[in-house]
C-alpha cells in the first residue's frame, strides 16, 4: 500500500493542510490521492444516511441540484468533476481552500462565482461532531444550491455588498470610527448570511422546506428544524436578522423563512441599500465576533 493511502485528509489531522497553512497558502489543490479509505467511508455514511432526509425536508432546488451534480454516494467527490457539472449551469465553481477564509475574501470569491471549499472530511467515527466546515458540509450542503440560477445570483449580490462595505469603510478617515462602523457592518452581513444561506427555511408548496446549508448537512438538525416545537420559525425580517446574535455550537432555536430565492435576492439588495444609508452602522452587540483578520480583509480591499 503506498504511504499516501493511509495519510488521509481528515479534519484537523491532515499534514497536507498543515503544510499549506504553514506556507500561508489559502487557495490550494485537492490532492485527491491522499483521501484514505476511512475518508471515503465517512462520506459514504454521511451521504447515504442523509438521502432520505433530503427527500423529506430539502427544498426542490436542492434536490434538483443533487441530481445535476451526479455525486457518487461512495466516494469523496473530486472537485473537478463537481465543477464540470456545476459551471455550465450558473458559472459557479468550488475552489479548494486550506481553512478559514477572512470575511471579505470569502464574499469576494462569491462575487466571482467561486465558492471557497474545505477539502478535509470529518472522522468516520464522529459523524455528528463538526467543529468546523468539511467537504460534506461544503459540497453536499452548499454546492447543490449553487446550481440554481436565482440562488447563485443571490450569492453574487452578497459579494457586491461586501465591496460596497469596503468602499464605504475606506471613506471614513478617523481610524477608531472606521473600525467601529466596519465591525458593525460585517456583523450585520454575517448574521444575515447565517440566517439565510446557512440556516434558512423556505415556504414550499407542501410546507416548510430547508435551503440553509448548515441544516442540509446536519442529519439531526434537518429534521429538528422542521419538526421540533422547540424551534421558533418566523417570516424573515431584515431588521431582525441583522440584529439577532447566534451561537454556532447548538441547534438553532430561531430560524427565518423566505418565500423564494427571488425574495431572498431582493432582501440582499435591501441590505445593501440599508448599508449605504448607514442603517447597519450600529447593530445590536453579540455574536458573531469580528476579528482583526476579517477587518483587515475589508480594509485591504479598498486600497
Ligand atoms: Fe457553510
Amino acid at each position: 500500500m503506498p504511504a499516501s493511502v493511509s495519510i488521509g485528509l481528515t479534519t484537523t489531522e491532515a499534514p497536507f493542510i498543515e503544510e499549506a497553512r504553514s506556507h500561508g497558502e489559502l487557495y490550494i489543490r485537492q490532492p485527491y490521492e491522499l483521501y484514505s479509505e476511512e475518508n471515503h467511508e465517512a462520506w459514504r455514511k454521511l451521504y447515504t444516511r442523509m438521502l432520505p432526509r433530503w427527500e423529506k425536508y430539502a427544498n426542490e432546488h436542492f434536490l434538483r441540484g443533487i441530481n445535476s451534480l451526479c455525486l457518487d454516494a461512495n466516494r469523496v467527490p473530486k472537485m473537478e468533476d463537481v465543477n464540470r457539472f456545476l459551471c455550465p449551469l450558473t458559472g459557479f465553481k468550488a475552489k479548494a481552500v486550506s481553512g478559514y477564509v477572512p470575511a471579505f475574501l470569502f464574499f469576494d470569491c462569491l462575487r466571482n462565482r467561486e465558492f471557497p471549499t474545505t477539502i478535509t472530511i470529518r472522522r468516520a467515527d464522529k459523524l455528528d461532531y463538526l467543529p468546523e466546515p468539511d467537504i460534506f458540509h461544503d459540497i453536499a450542503g452548499h454546492v447543490p444550491m449553487h446550481t440554481d440560477r436565482a440562488f447563485a445570483d443571490t450569492l453574487v449580490r452578497f459579494g457586491e455588498c461586501a465591496r460596497t462595505a469596503a468602499n464605504m469603510a475606506a471613506e471614513i478617515r478617523e481610524k477608531k470610527e472606521q473600525v467601529r462602523v466596519l465591525t458593525s457592518v460585517i456583523k450585520a452581513m454575517a448574521r444575515f448570511f447565517w440566517f439565510t444561506v446557512e440556516f434558512g427555511l423556505m415556504r414550499g408548496r407542501d410546507g416548510l422546506k430547508v435551503y440553509g446549508s448548515g441544516l442540509l448537512s446536519s442529519y439531526g438538525e434537518i429534521q429538528h428544524c422542521v419538526e421540533s416545537s422547540d424551534v421558533q420559525r418566523y417570516p424573515i425580517q431584515l431588521e431582525w436578522a441583522i440584529n439577532q446574535a447566534f451561537e454556532i455550537d447548538r441547534y438553532q432555536p430561531l430560524l427565518f423563512i423566505v418565500d423564494s430565492f427571488d425574495h431572498l435576492f431582493g432582501l440582499v439588495g435591501q441590505l445593501e441599500e440599508w448599508m449605504k444609508a448607514g442603517k447597519l452602522n450600529n447593530v445590536a452587540p453579540g455574536e458573531p465576533g469580528v476579528d482583526e483578520q476579517d477587518l483587515r480583509s475589508f480594509l485591504d480591499a479598498a486600497r
